[in-house]
């Protein structure tokens, strides 16, 4: 186990509480930023390991922004959190950071999931032009995905990650021991992007899961690992999107509209969950594609299953989500762009597909995922 090297910081895997400690002993104010869970579930320990003695700290949700939610104590769902990834909850960490005198020289910590880490990156990121920030992410997903590649913003009017920036952190700190207090569906949700960095970059990667009857805290240290050198790969060489990163995108075309249109209905899925049904869509617009037998994609979707039930998609949900993928952020002149699978392992980017297509790979999931 190595520490994972980037152009202008690294992912610290091993030795993570003195590295964190050299690395922050220059700055004389320190801010920790975190959710209402990790806060109950994580700062405790952090605190104890990283001997930080004095700092200020800032949770979201707000007493004021729960009190207004009408919803009280912790253990909240990543879900509710995600409501607050918004410019009310960036007001009131401004706010924050100028009521405790932070200035551009001071440190920003994002001790949380993808919501605490964007956003809190984001806040960073503006913040009188810019303070300093490191993430140190506390659910799977971000320890995996949001934390790496430098993507930071908000949601904005019920459309996810519509307001933001790429910037990097000074640091990443992954300690697999915060995944303990995951609950078993959130832990799915950022296995869902190791399966992904595995379907469409690394062939070995996707051998290593198909043996895996579960998933195992104990084990997961190695695969989160591969899954950002993988991922580091991809965004060193394309860090803002203009190419080669959207075959990170792989699954969420479709993933994002089924991750929308069930928040809009009130009952929110995981982003996990989305984009597994989402990779099971795309994977049946590759099989048209590239004129794959059904036995292809049964090969792939046998493994899916196996890790991500079913989500229930209703007769009205179809076609809010071909409306749905109209707004995405990845769209040209209004029209759907996907990242498909050649095979495992091998992806190509800023493809089309027919309305009707989509259409059928929506209905062939419902049928027979
Ligand atoms: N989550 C995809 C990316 O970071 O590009």
């Amino acid at each position: 186990m190595r520490n994972i090297r980037l152009s202008d910081h690294s992912i610290y895997i091993e030795d993570i509480w003195s590295n964190f400690k050299d690395l922050i002993e220059n700055y004389d104010h320190i801010v920790v930023l975190t959710d209402i869970n990790s806060r109950a579930y994580c700062l405790k320990e952090f605190e104890m390991l990283s001997e930080l003695k004095k700092f200020d700290i800032i949770t979201i949700p707000t007493p004021e922004q729960q009190e207004k939610e009408g919803t009280t104590g912790e253990n909240l769902s990543v879900y509710y959190i995600e409501q607050f990834k918004n410019q009310d909850s960036c007001s009131k960490i401004f706010d924050r950071l100028l009521e405790c005198g932070a200035d551009r020289h001071s440190l920003l910590i994002n001790l949380g999931g993808g919501v605490i880490c964007d956003m809190g990156g984001y806040c960073a990121s503006v913040f009188m032009r810019g303070m300093d920030f490191i993430h140190f992410p506390t659910t799977l997903l971000s320890q995996v995905d949001a934390s790496v590649g430098g993507k930071l913003g908000i949601n904005y009017r019920g459309y996810k990650n519509m307001v933001g920036l790429f910037r990097n952190p000074i640091g990443v700190f992954i300690h697999d021991k915060f995944l303990e207090s995951l609950p078993e569906r959130e832990l799915r949700s950022g296995f869902a992007e190791i399966v992904k960095h595995a379907l469409t970059l690394n062939y070995n990667l996707w051998e290593q899961l198909k043996e895996m009857e579960d998933i195992e805290i104990s084990n997961l240290l190695p695969l989160i690992e591969k899954s950002i050198i993988i991922k580091k790969q991809i965004v060193q060489t394309d860090p803002t999107e203009t190419g080669k990163r959207k075959v990170l995108n792989f699954g969420h075309t479709l993933g994002h509209a089924l991750e929308t249109s069930f928040l809009k209905k009130g009952e929110p899925i995981t982003h996990g969950e989305a984009v597994a049904a989402g990779m099971a869509m795309e994977c049946y617009l590759s099989m048209l594609h590239y004129r794959h037998d059904e036995d292809w994609l049964a090969s792939i979707l046998v493994v899916l299953k196996r890790f991500f039930p079913k989500i229930d998609i209703g007769d009205k949900m179809v076609l809010d989500l071909l409306q749905l993928i109209r707004v995405d952020k990845k769209n040209k002149a209004g029209v759907p762009h996907f990242t498909f699978l050649i095979d495992i392992g091998n992806v190509e980017y800023d493809q089309i597909a027919r309305a009707k297509d989509i259409r059928a790979a929506v209905e062939y999931y419902r049928k027979n995922y």
